[in-house]
């Protein structure tokens, strides 16, 4: 088994998990410093290029962006989202994951479904494809607004069962989206892999957010994001002072010169 999914899943009523996104090279260095989990998120649809739905990523633009980040990982595990119809079938699903994989050297794919997906899941991890379960709300099928998950006794056993199943075929941790808190509880009380959360309480093993959204990089209402910076006001700073410097001949002086 792969050394940092090991460490991963000994992290398990230890010590919680940090999964950051990231998009590209510099994100990347920085959020590798505090990370165990580096996502390269189908969300990119949506932060970086305004798509109304993950639907619209393409392998390609997963591909590329996992690139880039690959340059700044180094130390924490490496995870690729499969984007939406990129595993329809079995056969789809391990022709596209081991492309995500010798293209981007990432070292894990992660999937979005339960049973629906059992069987992809399962041909991946036959051949040593290492993957992560993602539960709860689905982006890349979901319908309509933001709506938490396993609120009522159908639903809660529905993604307990799913868990199982998810954990049953192998898969290292499973995302948990907008899990109400008491199936969040007990879904990683009952799981010996870890559970990592996003909108789906302290209780996890692990909390994911887009680095974008709790940097105030990318602007957003989600319940679940917290701002912890406002990184614009930096950014906006500095190029202000750039135009402005230019504008009065400061810059470029000598030193900047050739
Ligand atoms: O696409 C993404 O960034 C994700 C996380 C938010 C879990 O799937």
């Amino acid at each position: 088994m792969n050394k940092k999914i090991k460490k991963i899943l000994n992290k398990k009523n230890k010590s919680k998990i940090i999964c950051l996104t990231s998009y590209s090279k510099n994100i990347a260095e920085e959020a590798d410093k505090c990370a165990d989990i580096i996502l390269v998120g189908d969300s990119l649809g949506s932060v970086l290029y305004n798509h109304d739905t993950t639907k619209k990523v393409t392998l390609t633009n997963m591909i590329d962006h996992s690139k880039s980040v690959r340059l700044g990982v180094k130390k924490s595990l490496m995870v690729v989202d499969m984007p939406y119809k990129t595993y329809s079938s079995t056969k789809t699903a391990l022709k596209n994951a081991k492309k995500i994989m010798k293209e981007t050297r990432c070292d894990a794919v992660k999937l979005e479904g339960g049973k629906e997906i059992i069987k992809q899941i399962k041909l991946l991890i036959k051949n040593k494809i290492p993957v992560m379960g993602h539960l709860g709300l689905l982006p890349q099928t979901n319908k309509g607004k933001f709506k938490s998950k396993g609120g009522t006794d159908k639903e809660k056993k529905q993604l307990i069962d799913d868990s199982l199943l998810l954990q049953k075929s192998g898969v290292f941790s499973i995302v948990l989206e907008c899990v109400k808190t008491s199936t969040a509880n007990s879904i990683t009380k009952e799981l010996e892999i870890p559970t990592i959360g996003i909108g789906s309480s302290v209780y996890c093993d692990g909390q994911v957010l887009v680095t974008d959204d709790l940097i105030g990089l990318n602007q957003t209402n989600i319940k679940f994001v917290k701002k912890f910076l406002n990184v614009k006001k930096y950014i906006s700073s500095g190029l202000r002072k750039f135009a402005s410097e230019v504008r009065s001949k400061k810059y470029p002086s000598k030193k900047h010169s050739y």
